[in-house]
Order: C-alpha cells, then sequence, then structure tokens
C-alpha cells in the first residue's frame, strides 16, 4: 500500500512539475531553452551513461534524458564499416548481428560516389532498424602515412577524392533519417599517443591538406555531427579550439551539426564547451561536474550554455527515438549482405595481371596458400571493428565459384586457423570487449606452412592462389617489419611457390587482404597477378572470386600510393613507426608528444609525381580486363572555373567501367604548387565493348586554388591552366587548357 501511494505521488510530481511547461517540439526549441535552467542546460552537454545502456549493450553513448520537457535519450553507436553492435543481449535470444560491409579505403577504391551513397544507404538502415539515432561514421582522416593503423577506415590521401566519398557516405546514412558522424576532425594521422599528440602542421598544409575533405563534405552533405579529434593542432586540443570548431567549420564553411568529443574526457570540458563543442562523450560524472560549476559561477556564460543546448535540441528533435519511430531490430541482413558483396567487387583494384593470367580460365584445380585463404580479415580492429555472423573465406569462396582445392593444402589452413582459435578461446582471450566486438588478437599469424608437398601440388594444380593478409587498427599504428614489409616466411611462401609453379609454366596469383598499403616493389616480379580487395567486408571473398573468374571485371583504382620503399613517403621521417634519430625536445618525444608535418603539402602523390619518386604503383592506379580509348577533350572556362568533358571508349573485348580522374596543372610561377592535382573524377557506367560513354565536368575556380598563408587567402592566379584526363596519376590519357584572366582570391580568417 506504501508503495503504491508513493508511486502515485512520484507520478502526480512529475505531472506537477511538468505542468505548464512547454515538451520538446521541433517549433518549441527557443521556448524550452528559455524553460531549461542553467543546470538543466549544463547537464545536456554531457554524455549520459545511463542512456548509454538504457537501450542495449554496444551503445557508444548517450545524449542525456530530460523528461519534464519532453527531451528523451538518444543513442549513438560505432562504424564506419558497419554498425559495431554486441550481437547477443541478456534479455533476449534474439541476436543483433551486423553487416561488416567493405571498409572505407575499399569503398572509396571505387571512385563511384553512388556507389558508395547505395551502400551506407544499406548501411544507414541498419541503424535506423537497430534503433541507433547517431552513427559515428564515417571516419575520414587523410592518409599522410601508410604505416597509420586506422587507415582501412579512411579513404584516400588526396583530400577532393575523400571529401567527395565522405559527401555521399554520409548522404546515404542520413537518407535513413539517423545521423551521421563525420571524424576525427582533424589531423588525427597516427594512432600513436592519439590522445594527446601535437600535430604541427603549417597553415597551407592544414587548409589545403587535411582540413580541405572536412570543408567539402561539410558544404556538400550537412552532416548532422561532427566529431572532434583527441589530439592537439599547433598546441591546442581540436575540441578545445575556437578557431578550428567555431571559426572555420561554422563562421567560414556554415556547419550547422552538433560537435561531440572523441570518446574519452579531457580536464578542458568548460574550455571546450566555450570553443564551440557542444557534446561530452561519453561523458562522466567529474565532466558533469565541471560543467554544472562552471554554469553556476557564470563561467559559462548562459548565452554559451544556450548556444551548445541549441544544437543539441536540433540534434534531439532530428533523431528516429525523438520522432518516435518504431525501429523493427530485423534489418534485412541478407540484402545488405548483396549489397556488400556488389560493393567489395565493384571496387577492387587489380595491380597486375600479365599475360591475361585473370580472368582463372579453366584452371580448375587451384593450390591455395597463406593462412589469409582460411582467416580472411573482413574488416580491421578497433571500435571500427563490426561483429558479424559469419565472414567468407577464400577457400569458401572459390569452392562455391566452381573450382577444385587442394584439399589436404585446405584442410592445413583450416585446421591451424581452428587450433589458434581454441587456443585463444582456452587462454580466455575471447571476451567481447577485446575480442569479437573489438577484434583485438582476432587475427591469426602466417604459419610455416610445410612446402615438402610443394612439388607434388605444383604438379596436380592449375594455378597457385596466395593470400597475404594484414590486421590493424584503432590505438596503435602499424610497423615495418613484418607488418608494412612481408615476413620471412611470407617471402619464402611466395619465392618457393613461384619457383615450383612456374617451373611447370602454371600461374601464381596474389591476393592482398590488407587494412594498409604494403611493400610490393621488391617481390611483385613474382606473381602473375595482383588482387587487391582490402578488408573487403564479410563477403569480401565472394567479391575476390567473382573478380578472379570474371564475373566482375575490376574497376576500381588507388587511393593512396603505394611507395617502394615506406621511407620514401616524406612523413615516414615524422612518423612514430620509423626509428628516429635525435633527443627529445625539452622532454618531449618526437612523433608521440608531438609530431612535426614538416612536409607540408608533399603528401601522396603530391611528392611522388612533382619530384619524380618512382613509386611501385601511382595513386589512381588500377587495371582492367578490358582496355579504354579517350577521345580529344572539350576544355572551357566557364564563368566561375572550367568545364570539360571527354568520351570514354571501351576498345577491349570485354564489358568494362573505367575511371576518369581529372587533373589540374596550374600556370607556373607564384606559389610552388604540386605538378598536377585532383580536382575531379567520373566512373563511366558498364561499357560493352565498343561503346562510348561521355563524362562532364564543372570545376568552380575556387577549388582550382591554393593557400596563401601570408595573405590568409585562397588564391587562383592567372594563366592557363592545363586539364589531364587520366587512368591514374602517371597515365595521362588527354588534355585540354583553359585560361582564368585575372587573379581571384578568397580571405579567410587569420587563425590557427
Ligand atoms: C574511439 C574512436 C572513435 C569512436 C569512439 C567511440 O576512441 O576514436 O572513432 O567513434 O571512440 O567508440
Amino acid at each position: 500500500m506504501i508503495k503504491r501511494i508513493i508511486s502515485i505521488s512520484v507520478l502526480l510530481f512529475a505531472a506537477l512539475s511538468s505542468f505548464g511547461q512547454p515538451r520538446l517540439r521541433p517549433d518549441n526549441i527557443e521556448e524550452v531553452i528559455k524553460a531549461m535552467t542553467d543546470e538543466e542546460l549544463a547537464s545536456l552537454l554531457v554524455g549520459a551513461k545511463e542512456s548509454r545502456f538504457e537501450f542495449f549493450e554496444g551503445t557508444a553513448a548517450g545524449v542525456r534524458s530530460i523528461p519534464r520537457l519532453g527531451i528523451p535519450a538518444t543513442i549513438s553507436c560505432d562504424g564506419p564499416a558497419g554498425l559495431h553492435f554486441y550481437p547477443f543481449r541478456d534479455n533476449s535470444d534474439k541476436t543483433f548481428y551486423c553487416t561488416a560491409f567493405p571498409v572505407g579505403t575499399l569503398t572509396a577504391s571505387s571512385w563511384d560516389p553512388e556507389l558508395m551513397e547505395a551502400m551506407t544507404g544499406a548501411m544507414g538502415n541498419e541503424v535506423l532498424e537497430y534503433g541507433v539515432d547517431m552513427f559515428l561514421g564515417p571516419g575520414m582522416n587523410i592518409h599522410r602515412n601508410p604505416l597509420c593503423g586506422r587507415n582501412f577506415e579512411y579513404f584516400s590521401e588526396d583530400p577532393l577524392l575523400s571529401g567527395k566519398m565522405a559527401a555521399a557516405y554520409v548522404r546515404g546514412i542520413q537518407g535513413n533519417g539517423v545521423i551521421a558522424t563525420v571524424k576525427h576532425f582533424a589531423a588525427n594521422n597516427q594512432e600513436t599517443n592519439r590522445t594527446e599528440n601535437d600535430a604541427r602542421i603549417g597553415r597551407r598544409a592544414l587548409r589545403e591538406i587535411y582540413l580541405k575533405n572536412f570543408e567539402i563534405v561539410v558544404r556538400e552533405a550537412r552532416p548532422g555531427a561532427l566529431m572532434a579529434s583527441y589530439n592537439k593542432v599547433n598546441g591546442e586540443y581540436v575540441q578545445q579550439s575556437h578557431d578550428l570548431l567555431t571559426t572555420v567549420l561554422r563562421d567560414e564553411w556554415g556547419y550547422e551539426g552538433v560537435v561531440l568529443t572523441d570518446h574519452g574526457a579531457k580536464e578542458g570540458t568548460v574550455a571546450a564547451a566555450k570553443a564551440g563543442c557542444d557534446l561530452m562523450q561519453p561523458g562522466n560524472e567529474d565532466e558533469l561536474e565541471r560543467m554544472l560549476s562552471a554554469a553556476r559561477s557564470g563561467a559559462l556564460t548562459r548565452a554559451e550554455l544556450e548556444r551548445n543546448a541549441r544544437r543539441v535540441l536540433r540534434y534531439i528533435v532530428s533523431t528516429p527515438r525523438f520522432k518516435g519511430y518504431k525501429f523493427s531490430d530485423s534489418p534485412d541482413l541478407e540484402a545488405h549482405a548483396r549489397t556488400a558483396r556488389k560493393v567489395a567487387g565493384e571496387s577492387i583494384v587489380l595491380l597486375k595481371n600479365d599475360g591475361g593470367t585473370l580472368p582463372l580460365k579453366g584452371e580448375e584445380k587451384l593450390a591455395v596458400y597463406g593462412v589469409g585463404s582460411e582467416d580472411f580479415v573482413a574488416v580491421g580492429i578497433g571500435s571500427g571493428h563490426v561483429v558479424t555472423k559469419h565472414v567468407a573465406s577464400i577457400r569458401e569462396s572459390l569452392t562455391a565459384a566452381g573450382f577444385t582445392l587442394d584439399q589436404p593444402l585446405a584442410d592445413y589452413y583450416k585446421d591451424y586457423v581452428r587450433m589458434d582459435y581454441s587456443t585463444k578461446r582456452l587462454a580466455g582471450i575471447m571476451d567481447w570487449l577485446s575480442y569479437e566486438s573489438w577484434g583485438y588478437g582476432k587475427k591469426v599469424a602466417e604459419p610455416d606452412v610445410p612446402l615438402n608437398l610443394l612439388p607434388e601440388q605444383a604438379a596436380q594444380n592449375d594455378a597457385a592462389i596466395i593470400v597475404l593478409s594484414r590486421d590493424a587498427g584503432e590505438g596503435n599504428d602499424r610497423d615495418l617489419l613484418d607488418d608494412f614489409e612481408l615476413s620471412a616466411r611470407e617471402r619464402r611462401l611466395l619465392r618457393m611457390v613461384a619457383d615450383e609453379f612456374h617451373a611447370k609454366g602454371k600461374k601464381v596469383v596474389v591476393i592482398l587482404n590488407i587494412g594498409g598499403v604494403i611493400e610490393t616493389a621488391s617481390w611483385k616480379n613474382l606473381a602473375d597477378a595482383i588482387v587487391l580487395p582490402w578488408q573487403p567486408g564479410q563477403e569480401g571473398a565472394y567479391a575476390v572470386a567473382d573478380v578472379l573468374t570474371g564475373k566482375v571485371n575490376p574497376s576500381g583504382k588507388l587511393t593512396m600510393t603505394f611507395p617502394v620503399d615506406a621511407l620514401d613517403h616524406p612523413s615516414s621521417a615524422n612518423f612514430p613507426s620509423f626509428p628516429q634519430v635525435g633527443e627529445a625536445l625539452g622532454g618531449l618525444k618526437k612523433n608521440t608528444d608531438y609530431t612535426e608535418y614538416a612536409e607540408g603539402i608533399w603528401v601522396g602523390y603530391r611528392h611522388f609525381s612533382t619530384r619524380g619518386v618512382p613509386v611501385s604503383y601511382p595513386f589512381g592506379y588500377g587495371l582492367s580486363y578490358t582496355s579504354f580509348g579517350y577521345s580529344k577533350p572539350v576544355v572551357k572556362a566557364s564563368a566561375d572555373g572550367f568545364t570539360a568533358s571527354v568520351t570514354v571508349t571501351n576498345t577491349g573485348t570485354v564489358a568494362g567501367k573505367e575511371v576518369v580522374e581529372v587533373y589540374v596543372s596550374a600556370p607556373s610561377g607564384g606559389m610552388e604548387k604540386p605538378v598536377r592535382e585532383l580536382k575531379a573524377f567520373g566512373k563511366t557506367r558498364l561499357l560493352s565493348p565498343g561503346e562510348s560513354q561521355t563524362l562532364s565536368f564543372s570545376v568552380p575556380a575556387y577549388d582550382l586554388a591554393s593557400f596563401n598563408e601570408a595573405l590568409s587567402a585562397w588564391e587562383a592566379a592567372a594563366g592557363t591552366y592545363e586539364v589531364q584526363f587520366a587512368s591514374s596519376v602517371e597515365d595521362i590519357r588527354a588534355s585540354g587548357t583553359f585560361q582564368i584572366r585575372k587573379p581571384l582570391s578568397w580571405g579567410v580568417n587569420n587563425v590557427l
């Protein structure tokens, strides 16, 4: 009886206290803000743990509820290659598996924004139907150096390609009515000491390389959320940088969404709120206390509190949860798996195909080597890992494609992987947090496969397939030895298999199942064909089989340079994976406490092509089973920049798609510029042999500008610009010119 009286009085109190109070609607945010106390405003700016688990395990964070004003809790989950969810729940015997889509580097390799948008349309549906409001993807930091551990989540070394693909990614996600979060703004280009590292970057490189892709995605796709990175830029934590979060992001680019921290807490909670960081995530009691006391003391003014809370409330009213969407908990995982396979197939890069080795024709019996043939890596590790019900193996997909695999060899790898998993399970590392859900320790090391049967295998099989796989991810950068470079075991395997099979006139195909660039120059001569699926998601092995059989004609192109040597990247002189010389300056450790971006704008092909440094495979490179001809282009100056068109013809014997890369060489003189920079790109539809398609481009002059640090302005010089239509950054097929009659300039704030 007592309990009943208490619960009735609590309900009565709640009803009375909300009596006459506005309840949040999309059109009364100002009224609600006025009705909020300073403490309520402050509490809204710190994530609430209870909302994180209020719904289900696996959510990353949540925004606090304020029931008396009709403000519901809302939740976020990771990405970016699919929803990062735990598939089991205490209160349910249903499973909640998610689709592991291809990773960012692979989907960007399609150079097809429409394909990207279709993929994230499916991904965003999973976010919606599993009841999540904010999706923590895309990851889109520039590939500054091949050894950054999280490159697999990111798109490219080039800011235009990265920005355009990110914009397509965001459109697909947000087309489902959920919120995409572009991350990690900005210059989170290494994992070593990522929460404290100070990225010291010149203003031109910052604007032209590390901010430019975020500028493109903000202007073109209007993401609802942006995650400030952990690191500092030029001495200031990004999450506390008014220059970055307000002056550049909002005042210059017109960003209207919410800004949240990456997940962790720093002392400068109030400084972050003042700078324009709206939401501390995941949020803890200390941060809440700091925010509340700042509200009470006036260290955070009411205007600042209202400004940030307004952006959080605008986010909340845009969420499915606020709108009362009844999510099904049953997304169409089979349809999404088909999408994942199609996207992977359209993105895989063919690096080598001597003598028409591929597609395999008539080679019915295959000897498949490499632990990756069984332990195929679908997605890298960390918050970007996806727990999916099944990751297809190369053994499985080649068998399904009708090939007969050398069974003793297949059994060897199968048993080895099973033994490895059972050892790990017995060792107790198979707990969710470190293993299944984050993928740490999931990768099986390459065994010393017994090669005594190699002569027999070479005699009995028609071709050899060697899978080289790598795993890496959040929290650690990669190593030079046994990671970027092949291990001794891998090199031995490659050499011996090539010797035996070539001696019998049989082909060797290498599959690179990797999350980041590896060394290829020293061994690629041993392979007749090299296929690069990167980490292609749960159905990626089937996509590889589709390419090997010719069911799919590969059309992917590299989004990052494959150097001859990792040290050829100028950034390697200032990257933690490389042995450094010189003492720590003033007690600070180079490339750990601070990293000098001494290379400036000379990142990737901008360096290699301008300075003529040989590479193993250039930016934008990728082969096809057919060939393409380019017409004489039409290039014209427009009222703002230039327009261009070029006709591509399939001059080969099978249907295929061609990516046309449009580079611009600026007039000589003035600021030093790369020999050419990517300014547009397009992909043909599937062209039958002899069929043509005309691709048209329109590029505004602003996109041609370089950043003049002294004047804090973007400048496009007057003069003759050469427009190059290319199949890679080193394979210019056609070109034309246009004039800019008078120098153009766009001033920005003198900040950073
Ligand atoms: C991690 C990652 C970020 C992720 C977040 C939530 O530290 O840096 O990408 O979205 O925390 O897991």
